[in-house]
């Protein structure tokens, strides 16, 4: 299928602003000097605006395309002796580091939906240092989801609790809560709408392009009758205590 990589379209590969962003590289302070890992990084944004902000950085995602472009943004910033981007399979990864971003990528260990903030919560307990930073971009619950907009989109009940669950999922790992931050509707419909105009405009210029057409109506049907304004994206940044 030829449609443009959504780095195009998109800034962050996840319902984020910059100014979200610039609040959430804030909240991982300090770090200068400090080394940050983020598993599932995409195109590396976020990682990038650590490393601007005196970190290195490590970054790993199977999608090669998303890879190839991190390193581009990594070299037209001037960061390129400081962050490294690999292509592969993050779930394999072990370490250690000052902070470890696992952002929209929790299902990266693979498994049963259920269990994905798990697998990060104790990734995070693995290869994080007391005192280290673990931020966690996950989905929950903004309302209770009806049976109908249950049916209407891939994601089981089960998967997600509420924001309260979910820190207390995390300070039940450990944790401590140094600051949360939630997608607004802007940055959410951002990001839905980047996901569709490319395939929009690909139907403009090949209204036969069947299969391009079929994802464009999935991703709208799960979009506006499943998750938009039930299904939120919130960022925590964890500590583990000393
Ligand atoms: C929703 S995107 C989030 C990307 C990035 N964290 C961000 O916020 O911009 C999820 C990413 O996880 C990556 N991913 C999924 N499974 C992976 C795995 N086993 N190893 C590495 N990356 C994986 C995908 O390729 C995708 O780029």
């Amino acid at each position: 299928m030829t449609l443009p990589p959504l780095h195009e379209d998109l800034v962050f590969h996840g319902p984020m602003s910059s100014y979200r962003a610039d609040l959430l590289v804030r909240s991982l302070a300090p770090l200068d000097g400090a080394h940050v890992v983020d598993l599932g990084c995409g195109w590396a944004e976020l990682l990038l605006r650590t490393v601007a902000a005196g970190a290195t950085g490590h970054g790993i995602d199977l999608d090669a395309d998303a890879i190839a472009h991190g390193r581009k943004l990594a070299s037209e910033r001037g960061l390129s002796d400081r962050v490294t981007l690999e292509a592969g399979d993050a779930s394999t990864w072990s370490g250690s580091a000052d902070v470890l971003i696992v952002n929209g990528s929790t299902g990266l260990w693979g498994g049963d939906p259920v269990t994905h903030t798990v697998n990060a919560l104790e990734a995070g307990r693995r290869f994080l240092r007391p005192g280290g930073r673990l931020l966690l971009g996950e989905g929950f619950w903004e309302r209770e989801p009806t049976p109908e907009q249950l049916a209407a989109m891939p994601v089981p009940r089960e998967q997600y609790g509420t924001v309260a669950d979910l820190v207390d999922l995390a300070m039940a790992h450990g944790y401590r809560l140094l600051w949360l931050s939630q997608a607004n509707q802007d940055e959410w419909d951002e990001f839905e709408s980047g996901h569709a105009i490319a395939r929009e405009r690909r139907l403009l210029t090949h209204p036969s392009d069947d299969e391009v057409r079929a994802r464009a109506d999935r991703q709208r049907e799960w979009r506006l009758k499943g998750w938009r304004g039930v299904l939120g994206m919130v960022y925590l940044t964890l500590v583990v205590p000393s």
